[in-house]
């Protein structure tokens, strides 16, 4: 397994792979689990090569305490990495990424990031939107593979590829759960065990709402999750969303028609965490 750090030097590389290879890119910010894990094994079963980020991004970050706690694994991630056989892994400096001027550039992504983590983290897809470009630009890959755990990061990263018109073919991939139900985040072990035994009530509520949804209107439905969750000591509810999977948008009336999924952020301690579950 190679590892880079300098762009430089791994375009350099990239660039002296036959023409003929398939390039997958796996962009993560490290503290891998097994969600990252899994997006690395279907990227290696679709393309030639593979190559995996790590770079705790700092411009998509609102909170400086989060960024300054963000998880950091590195031996055990490049371990995983090469068990995996993922072919190249690159570690950017922040230097290296943004030379000095750590600041993120402007986009329009057609409103994708207006509700949900957009409303609630001020900046953040500006700054997920700048590493992505930049890092697609060095890589130059023909498929890149990200989470449906971040269900709007994945449609705001579609469209910027659209939008800039980049050749690289985005695959998204389902949501890797502990056996709790629990979405894997590398946040997770952060959390206290008091914590941690609270948060998978986050995704039994999602799969409540699944089913109620059968029957309640969108906004009963945004009540009883209100509700349920007034009964929690532990966990604060920032936002429960449901919206159309193409416009991000949240839906008023129930339509056949349209694919509709709910969206939660809580809060467990200082921790946020987010899930969502197609409707
Ligand atoms: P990070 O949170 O490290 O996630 C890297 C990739 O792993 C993302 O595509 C994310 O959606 C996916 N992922 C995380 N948890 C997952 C789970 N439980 N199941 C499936 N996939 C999961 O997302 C980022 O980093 C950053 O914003 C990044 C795209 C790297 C830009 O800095």
């Amino acid at each position: 397994m190679r590892i880079y750090r300098s762009k430089r030097f791994l375009k350099n590389y990239l660039n002296s792979l036959p023409s003929t290879k398939t390039l997958g890119f796996v962009p993560t910010m490290g503290a891998l689990h097994a969600g990252h894990l899994s997006l690395v094994e279907n990227a290696k079963n679709k393309c030639d090569i593979v190559v995996a980020s790590i770079f705790v991004n700092p411009t998509q970050f609102d909170r400086k305490e989060d960024l300054e706690h963000y998880p950091s694994t590195l031996e055990k991630d490049l371990i995983l990495l090469k068990k995996l056989n993922c072919d190249v892994v690159f570690l950017p400096s922040v230097n290296e990424m943004y030379n000095r001027s750590v600041k993120s550039d402007d986009f329009d992504f057609d409103g994708l990031d207006r509700g949900m983590e957009g409303a609630h983290r001020k900046g953040h897809f500006a700054g997920v939107g700048t590493i992505v470009k930049r890092l697609f630009e060095i890589v130059n890959p023909d498929f890149a593979f990200f989470g449906e755990k971040d269900f709007q990061q994945l449609q705001i990263i579609k469209k910027l590829v659209e939008k800039e018109q980049l050749k690289v073919e985005i695959i998204g991939n389902s949501i890797h759960r502990e056996p709790d139900g629990l979405a894997m985040s590398s946040r997770n072990v952060r959390l206290s065990t008091e914590y941690r035994m609270a948060a998978p009530f986050i995704y039994q509520t999602l799969m409540n709402a699944k089913e109620l949804y059968k029957t309640l209107s969108v906004e009963e439905l945004g009540n009883w999750v209100v509700s349920e969750f007034q009964k929690q000591k532990l966990l604060k509810l920032e936002y429960f969303s449901v919206a159309s999977e193409d416009t991000l948008l949240p839906i008023k009336e129930k339509n056949i028609n349209q694919k509709t999924r709910a969206f939660i952020a809580v809060f467990a301690d200082n921790i946020r965490l987010i899930d969502n579950i197609q409707l």
